[in-house]
């Protein structure tokens, strides 16, 4: 018997279940209702409305200028698409971290507003009283620490997080405050893999990782970039499933000289 395939629909309590049963959960970002509905069909566990939609939709550089507001739109349109995948939101930048009130003034919105399940924000002990304020209004939560893309600018640089020892600690210590406090599940990115596999052992809520091996207990991937619509992205835990850049400008290609040869629209595709 397997879990994922019972259900009619993902729950928190779904991906635990999937956890203890040693059932690998799946999970990718969406932000608009034609691919959210696709991937939701695939039978998806977890949609990420991520705010990577800052770079693949806005095509801003960083994650850091998308607004709460366009978070909601892109989470509303998901959630119209969706019947059985969990829908989780990211908070933007600059709609937590100031205190833990506006923490969860921006999740009561994501949720009213969007009617997504859950939010997922970045950060451990330094956001903790905020996560405790969010989970205490019943909004459930994950976490995201390692390369955590909200504070590129401390880091620097996109490279790889936790691999000295001070930080690999903090960032263990982060993951068990997170369970302990009621999390549901957290993603770690771009970590070394024996450090996730470490997290994953020693902590019982579900871990998802994007750069951080294997031994987790699901994998999370930015949509556009595993289907080849991006192609500037080339990470090494990035595995391509399509090359639709190619695929949409053949297509258009093809259409532009159709149209200009008058071969659209034929005989057949007029009134
Ligand atoms: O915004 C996003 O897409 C994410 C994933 C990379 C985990 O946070």
């Amino acid at each position: 018997m397997s879990v994922h395939k019972d259900v009619k629909r993902v729950t928190t309590h779904t991906l635990q279940a999937m956890k203890d049963a040693g059932e690998k959960i799946a999970m990718l970002t969406s932000y608009d209702y034609s691919l959210g509905k696709i991937v939701d069909d695939a039978g998806i566990d977890i949609i990420l409305v991520g705010d990577s939609a800052s770079n693949v939709m806005a095509g801003h550089e960083t994650t850091l200028p998308i607004t709460l507001d366009q978070m909601i739109y892109h989470a509303s349109s998901v959630v119209r698409a969706i019947q059985r995948c969990l829908v989780v939101v990211d908070l933007p930048f600059g709609s937590y971290q100031g205190n833990s009130r506006a923490a969860l003034d921006s999740s009561i919105r994501i949720m009213k507003e969007s009617g997504a399940h859950a939010i997922k924000l970045e950060g451990g002990m330094e956001i903790k009283e905020s996560i405790i304020r969010i989970l205490t209004a019943g909004i459930p939560v994950m976490g995201h620490l390692g390369l955590t893309p909200q504070s590129i600018y401390k880091f620097g640089t996109y490279t790889v997080r936790a691999k000295e020892d001070a930080e690999a600690e903090k960032l263990i210590e982060d993951a068990k405050m997170l369970e302990e406090v009621g999390c549901f599940a957290l993603v770690l990115e771009k970590i070394p893999a024996k450090l996730a596999k470490r997290v994953a052992e020693e902590v019982s809520i579900p871990v998802i990782g994007i750069g951080a091996g294997h031994e987790v207990d699901g994998q999370v991937l930015v949509l556009h970039d595993m289907l080849g619509i991006t192609s500037e992205f080339s990470p090494r835990f990035l595995r391509r499933y399509a090359n639709l850049y190619d695929t949409i400008k053949g297509a258009v290609e093809q259409y532009i000289d159709d149209v200009r040869s008058v071969d659209f629209p034929n005989e057949k595709e007029q009134y």
